[in-house]
């Protein structure tokens, strides 16, 4: 096995950046060479080549290849590849080979496998089967990571430590025995004392008062709702955990191979509830994203820019790596989708125009095998001759082109508060409706703003605000004090904030805020709610003033009260409400405003405010262009150079005003960019 023999140009007591032997943006996939024989493999490394691959994850499942039996241990398969790959020019983000402990693992210590809320069992068979609280298996998955850490720290293909795989994508709740244990820890460092979490929980109601914290348990399957506080802390205790485990690896890898940066891939998406991401990033060296778009959503490009303008949020605004998008269809939704001609360059560039400086995907060659042998990769069953390829090939192409980009950043004059707290609140049971998804508000606002051309960053309520023009809070039921209070304090410096109906409802405990809704808003907002209307299946109200003529709203009312300042920007036609306000503005200095918005209304509704309020923020597209075709720009660090990217999800060429090199097609564009049907255009501009 290759040893490291030129001298380094890092300093090798420093962190070194995971792309600091790449020529540009990266690209490959989860390379699994040990579910192919060796003509298989040497076939892998060529074609990699030719498509212009340059960086993989290995080993991600590798473990009960490396160790079959307790102790014995393989490592031909993997040394070759790693040799293999570097001869090929090719860098690794190596995994600990943690993501499924071997099935003689788990049959030797059953008590690591992880159990549901109704206490069944999680075997093994499948894969993630071990409770991330379990000392017995925490012990093992370090025991592996320092034996890849011990041989191939040193190695010159390992850019990156990849640690485990989505920790916490098949079990992001855990009630065993172990884990109830931990939660009981984690609640006396919270609390310090009974009484604490007494207060805290609301235990005076139902006979729920804890005379020892021996007696807590994490919420299992009870006769009718658990105490939401206590759901609410399992939440918390459950991605503090899983973050956890992470770090416990991280510092191994960090103390064994100090300048070799670490990451785990996450799902930030509408679909992932599990973890705080937010919570998590400062933990990471670089940010690692893993998205896949939904088959039943038409609107899933727009899905996955919200997901990426997240990632880049997560990531403090640097950039990420794609660590896992797919070629073509998925195998664990109903019904799958093959994507469409262009549909992959798309959205693979959309993930790059918001920030990603890597392309991957799951996986670089089809499984014959297993579970996801329908599930798409870059060398798919038919072989070469095959769209999947030829697609493949043309991304990487498209990927060398755009070296450039590497580094750049976005700026956003908008802002979406994202907050996995109130996401977590906001969908406890015992609400005053169950109909209510908190990412779809969200989201709901995001599209509003992606139609509209504006870039956005998503950000958690307690982050920098101070850029912004804009600020939108959908629905933040929960939220500090602290928090609040930053959102307040946008609106005092100027921006345009916009908060919208079940929001501020209660504090970090769940406990509601007292005197009328929006409690936590009520002063910013001037307004003050006495009772929500929420409305039943297919019943809608009419709203009308401000941008709004008629517009339809439902889910959602509330019976809310202006101050004395606030304006009445629009009100409810009909319903029980009728000529009662539903959006309101409150101007407050430097000229910024407070907005609420009392009801859910529709996507016109919703695009016609939108567009309202960028306006009073003088927040702009970044390029005018027609419905459905995407303009996003990266930015060099001295603000002279832009890449703007123009991407086409319509059927119709469409044309962009701007100047410059075109990097994709190639060529000049003075004033007119044409982008055809379907596909992508990349303009470097000077500034
Ligand atoms: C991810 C996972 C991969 C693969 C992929 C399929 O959740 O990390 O290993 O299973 O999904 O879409």
């Amino acid at each position: 096995m290759r040893r490291r023999t030129t001298p380094e140009a890092f300093d090798p007591t420093a962190v070194r950046p995971w792309s600091a032997r790449l020529p540009g943006l990266a690209y490959g996939g989860d390379y699994n060479p040990e579910q192919w024989p060796q003509a298989t493999r040497l076939e892998d490394v060529e074609l990699m080549r030719k498509a212009g691959v340059n960086f993989v994850s290995v080993a991600i499942f590798g473990w009960a290849t490396i160790e079959p039996r307790e102790g014995e241990l393989d490592w031909a398969w993997l040394d070759e590849t790693m040799d293999r790959l570097h001869d090929a020019g090719i860098q690794v983000a190596l995994a600990t080979a943690t993501a499924s402990p071997p099935p003689w693992l788990t049959r030797k210590h059953p008590e690591i496998l992880p159990r549901l809320a109704d206490e069944t069992v999680l075997h093994q068979g499948g894969r993630q089967a071990y409770s991330v609280t379990h000392p017995v298996h925490r012990e093992y998955a370090l025991r592996m990571a320092a034996r890849m850490a011990e041989r191939y720290g040193e190695h010159p293909a390992l850019a990156l430590w990849h640690v485990d795989n989505e920790i916490g994508c098949h079990v992001p709740r855990d009630y065993s025995d172990t884990a109830a244990g931990a939660f009981r820890d984690w609640l006396r460092a919270r609390y310090g004392t009974l009484d604490a979490l007494n207060a805290a929980w609301g235990t005076a109601f139902w006979s729920q008062r804890y005379g020892s914290f021996d007696d807590v348990l994490p919420p299992l399957v009870a006769p009718t709702y658990a105490n939401p506080t206590q759901q609410l802390d399992f939440d918390r205790f459950s991605s503090d955990s899983l973050l956890d485990y992470y770090r416990d690896l991280r510092d191994l890898l960090r103390e064994l191979t100090p300048h070799v940066p670490t990451t785990t891939n996450l799902m930030v998406s509408s679909a992932t509830k599990g973890m705080d991401y937010f919570s998590w990033a400062p933990e990471l060296d670089v940010v690692a994203n893993d998205h896949y778009t939904a088959a039943e959503n038409p609107d899933r490009h727009v899905e996955l820019a919200f997901s990426a303008d997240m990632t880049r949020g997560v990531a403090g605004g640097d950039p990420w790596i794609l660590m896992e998008h797919s070629t073509s269809a998925v195998n664990w939704q109903p019904r799958n989708h093959t994507k469409t001609p262009g549909e992959m360059l798309r959205n693979s560039l959309a993930h790059v125009a918001r920030g990603a400086d890597a392309v991957m995907f799951f996986q670089w060659r089809q499984s014959a095998a297993g579970a996801e042998k329908y599930h798409s990769a870059m060398v798919p069953h038919a072989g070469q001759d095959t769209d999947v390829w030829r697609r493949t090939v043309e991304l990487g192409r498209a990927l060398e082109a755009l070296a450039e980009v590497r580094g750049s950043r976005v700026e956003a004059r908008a802002a979406i508060c994202f907050d996995y707290p109130a996401w977590w609140g906001a969908e406890l049971d015992s609400h005053p409706t169950q109909a209510l998804r908190y990412p779809d508000e969200v989201l709901a606002w995001y599209r509003a703003l992606w139609d509209a051309g504006v870039t956005v960053d998503v950000v958690r309520p307690g982050a920098d605000l101070s850029g912004y023009r804009l600020v939108i809070a959908p629905t933040l039921y929960l939220v500090t004090d602290a928090d609040a209070a930053n959102l307040a304090a946008a609106a005092d410096a100027g921006a345009t904030v916009v908060v919208t109906y079940f929001s501020g409802i209660v504090d970090e405990h769940d406990h509601v805020r007292l005197g009328g809704y929006p409690g936590a808003f009520r002063e910013l907002l001037g307004v003050r709610t006495e009772e929500f209307y929420t409305l039943q299946v297919d019943e809608t109200v009419r709203v009308s003033g401000g941008p709004l003529d008629a517009s339809s709203a439902d889910l959602w009312t509330e019976k809310t009260h202006v101050s004395p300042g606030t304006e009445v920007v629009a009100s409810y036609d009909d319903g029980q409400l009728a000529g009662l306000p539903a959006v309101t503005r409150r101007p407050t200095t430097a000229g910024g405003s407070a907005w609420y918005v009392a009801t859910r209304l529709d996507g016109a509704g919703t695009a016609a405010l939108a567009r309202t309020v960028a306006g009073a923020a003088q927040v702009l597209p970044a390029e005018a262009a027609a419905d459905g075709v995407e303009t996003v720009r990266r930015w060099s660090a001295d603000g002279r150079t832009a890449w703007l990217f123009a991407i086409n999800h319509t059927a119709d060429d469409a044309k962009v005003a701007t100047s410059g090199v075109e990097l994709l097609a190639g060529g000049d564009v003075d004033g007119t960019l044409v982008v055809p049907a379907g596909t992508v255009r990349v303009v470097r501009e000077a500034h």
